[in-house]
């Protein structure tokens, strides 16, 4: 009997060991949201939807327009996960055929939900807003341009506050902007402009495939901002950075855009001058280091000595 106890013990301790990262799993990746949301996405979130037609009293099978899917995975990783999607929509959605006036009602932004709430304080909703406001895409186009051209509210996630990997960051990040700029049915929603291809009027870039893979489109786009952590005021094309220097020497401007969340915790460890940039890149003039600066001089001092040394010594044989 005590036996049998002692082999149950660590058993039990075992299944529940093993079981612990589906329950954390399960908790996370289905939040309560999903069942009623599955409603939804049991249309929005497949290519064919079916529907029961009275009048004719059978099943349709028709496809869904490709712009109202909705990618249920993304939209389960995203910020807004936790929300069912009459959260943000009339809750008449859930008839169907929905009543066209639908179409017409007002969205929700932003700071309607997180303007003034201490929870987001540390975002800055109201400072972004205001450098949005300044920016070329509100300036020239107003309210036709909101936050949710960037923001898709199905998938926005944060990634520059959280995510380590800086290359991910980089590629979310600027996939935000390419979904315009490289992207001229979202482009011409907001304007007749044709779309110049970026890869084109980049082409001044050295190695233009390795930068757009190592830098954002906002780092040479944005005014710096000390406050926020992404910069929201992207400026016309003619203040864009284009000096090789601003990012290639010491000061380089992307201790305080693409390593501001990392700067401020490892600033110049190990002696480096923007150590933390090391961590990924090794950037042409952004990181010398100091003690090799040291050296380098002491080297240098030593042979001009040795020179020295050596002019004298043969004026005075002569
Ligand atoms: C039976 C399939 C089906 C279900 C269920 C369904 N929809 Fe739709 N939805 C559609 C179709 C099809 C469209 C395209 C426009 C139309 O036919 O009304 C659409 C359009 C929409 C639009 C875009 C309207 C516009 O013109 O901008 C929204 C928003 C929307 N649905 C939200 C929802 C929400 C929220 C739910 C769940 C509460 C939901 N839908 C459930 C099929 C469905
Ligand atoms: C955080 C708020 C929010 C949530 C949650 C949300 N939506 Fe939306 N949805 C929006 C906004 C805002 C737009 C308009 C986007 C725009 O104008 O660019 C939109 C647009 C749509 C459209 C029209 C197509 C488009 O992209 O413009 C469909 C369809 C839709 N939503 C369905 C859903 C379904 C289904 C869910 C739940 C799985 C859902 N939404 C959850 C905010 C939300
Ligand atoms: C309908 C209200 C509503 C709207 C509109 C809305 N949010 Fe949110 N947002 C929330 C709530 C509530 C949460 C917290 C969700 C949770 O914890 O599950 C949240 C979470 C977030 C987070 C994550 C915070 C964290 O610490 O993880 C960010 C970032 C965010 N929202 C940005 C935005 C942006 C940008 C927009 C506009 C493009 C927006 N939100 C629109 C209500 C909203
Ligand atoms: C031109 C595109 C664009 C527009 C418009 C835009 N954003 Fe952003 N926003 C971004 C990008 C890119 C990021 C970086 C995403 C990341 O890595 O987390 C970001 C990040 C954010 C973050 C997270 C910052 C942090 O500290 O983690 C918030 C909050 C935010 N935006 C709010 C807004 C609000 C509010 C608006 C409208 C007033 C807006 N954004 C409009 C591109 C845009
Ligand atoms: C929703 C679509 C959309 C997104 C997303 C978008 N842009 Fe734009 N952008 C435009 C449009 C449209 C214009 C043209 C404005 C005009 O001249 O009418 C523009 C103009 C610009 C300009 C100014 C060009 C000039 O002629 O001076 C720059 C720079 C720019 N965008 C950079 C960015 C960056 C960086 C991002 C990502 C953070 C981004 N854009 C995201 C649509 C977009
Ligand atoms: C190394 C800095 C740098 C990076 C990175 C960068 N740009 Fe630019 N961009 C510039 C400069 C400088 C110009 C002005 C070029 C000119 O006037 O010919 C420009 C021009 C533009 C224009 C206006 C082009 C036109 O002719 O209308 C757009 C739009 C633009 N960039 C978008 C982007 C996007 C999107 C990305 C990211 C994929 C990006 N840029 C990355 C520096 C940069
Ligand atoms: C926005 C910041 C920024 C600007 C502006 C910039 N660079 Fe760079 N550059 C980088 C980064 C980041 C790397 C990547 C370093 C790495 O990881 O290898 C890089 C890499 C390089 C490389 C190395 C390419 C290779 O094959 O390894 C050269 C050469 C270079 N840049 C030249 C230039 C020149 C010339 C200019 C001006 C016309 C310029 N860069 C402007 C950030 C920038």
């Amino acid at each position: 009997m005590q036996k049998r106890q002692i082999y149950l013990l660590p058993a039990l301790l075992f299944t529940f060991l093993w079981c612990l990262p589906v329950l954390c799993l399960a908790e996370e990746e289905i939040p309560e949201s999903a069942s009623q949301n599955q409603k939804c996405l049991k249309c929005h979130g497949q290519r064919f939807y079916f529907y029961h037609n009275e009048f004719v009293g059978k099943e349709v099978k028709d496809r869904m327009n490709p712009y109202f899917l909705i990618d249920s995975a993304q939209y389960y990783k995203s910020n807004h996960r936790s929300f069912v999607c009459t959260d943000c929509h009339s809750s008449d959605y859930r008839n169907f055929p929905h009543d066209g006036n639908l179409r017409m009602e007002p969205k929700f932004n932003c700071l309607d939900c997180h303007g003034g709430d201490e929870t987001y304080a540390h975002f800055h909703f109201e400072k972004i807003e205001e450098e949005f406001l300044a920016s070329v895409h509100s300036t020239k186009h107003s309210e036709d341009f909101t936050c949710w051209m960037c923001h898709n509210p199905h998938s926005y996630r944060i990634s520059a506050r959280n995510n380590e990997n800086i290359g991910e960051v980089i590629v979310y990040d600027n996939d935000i902007c390419l979904s315009c700029h490289a992207n001229i049915e979202k482009y011409q929603l907001l304007t007749n402009l044709t779309n110049p291809n970026v890869l084109v009027t980049h082409e001044w870039l050295p190695n233009q495939a390795l930068h757009f893979s190592k830098v954002r489109c906002i780092e040479c786009h944005t005014e710096v901002d000390r406050d926020i952590l992404v910069a929201h005021k992207v400026q016309e094309k003619e203040k864009a950075v284009r000096k090789c220097v601003e990012c290639h020497s010491q000061n380089s401007l992307l201790m305080a855009t693409l390593y501001k969340f990392e700067s401020v915790e490892k600033r110049s460890s190990l002696g480096f001058f923007n150590a933390t940039i090391l961590g990924e890149h090794y950037i042409i003039g952004a990181n010398r280091n100091y003690y090799l600066n040291v050296v380098s001089f002491i080297v240098f001092g030593l042979t001009f000595i040795g020179i020295i040394i050596h002019a004298i010594l043969r004026f005075i044989n002569k």
